[in-house]
């Protein structure tokens, strides 16, 4: 009993502390925190195309967390441009961010809000392909202007 509480407390002391390191990471270092949301939808973006592709079974689980993904990176990442973010760590946002921000963070909150309504709407393959190509232009619409290309 007694080790079964004492588990349960390290548990939680263990996430909390993971809860606190993950937004002083975000806070220190908001370049890499960004990358990594951004990695993550590139990540997922992946797996949504190969279960399109008939590589990988359709799985409705795993599309609504290919969505999950960008809906969490459109909510997470207005807050890790701030203005000391617009050099360094090899950063490829432009500094048409800075200079467009309201822009910006509209075209976020729009990928945000898409991709949590193509979860909503997606429960077989058909409806999955329908919803991820509308979300998808979100993606090379905001690099387009945003992101430097690199190859
Ligand atoms: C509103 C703007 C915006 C949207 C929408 C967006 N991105 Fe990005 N993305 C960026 C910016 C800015 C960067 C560069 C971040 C940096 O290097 O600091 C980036 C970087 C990336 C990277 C490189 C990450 C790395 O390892 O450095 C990948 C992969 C990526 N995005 C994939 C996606 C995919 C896939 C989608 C759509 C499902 C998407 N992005 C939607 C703005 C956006």
């Amino acid at each position: 009993m007694e080790g079964a509480r004492e588990m349960i407390r390290t548990g939680l002391a263990v996430a909390v502390l993971a809860f606190a390191a993950t937004a002083l990471v975000a806070q220190s270092d908001p370049i890499a925190a960004r990358k990594a949301l951004m990695k993550a939808n590139g990540d997922q973006n992946k797996v949504a195309t190969e279960m399109l592709e008939g590589k990988r079974p359709f799985n409705v689980d795993e599309a609504k967390k290919v969505l999950a993904t960008f809906a969490e990176a459109g909510e997470k990442a207005p807050a890790l441009f701030p203005d000391d973010s617009k050099t360094g760590g090899d950063t490829a946002a432009l500094p048409a961010i800075w200079e467009n921000k309201a822009d910006f963070q509209a075209k976020l909150a729009k990928f945000a809000q898409e991709s949590k309504a193509a979860s909503n709407a997606t429960n077989d393959l058909d409806s999955f392909k329908i919803q991820i190509t509308e979300v998808r232009k979100n993606c090379g619409g905001c690099h387009q202007t945003y992101r430097k290309r690199t190859s």
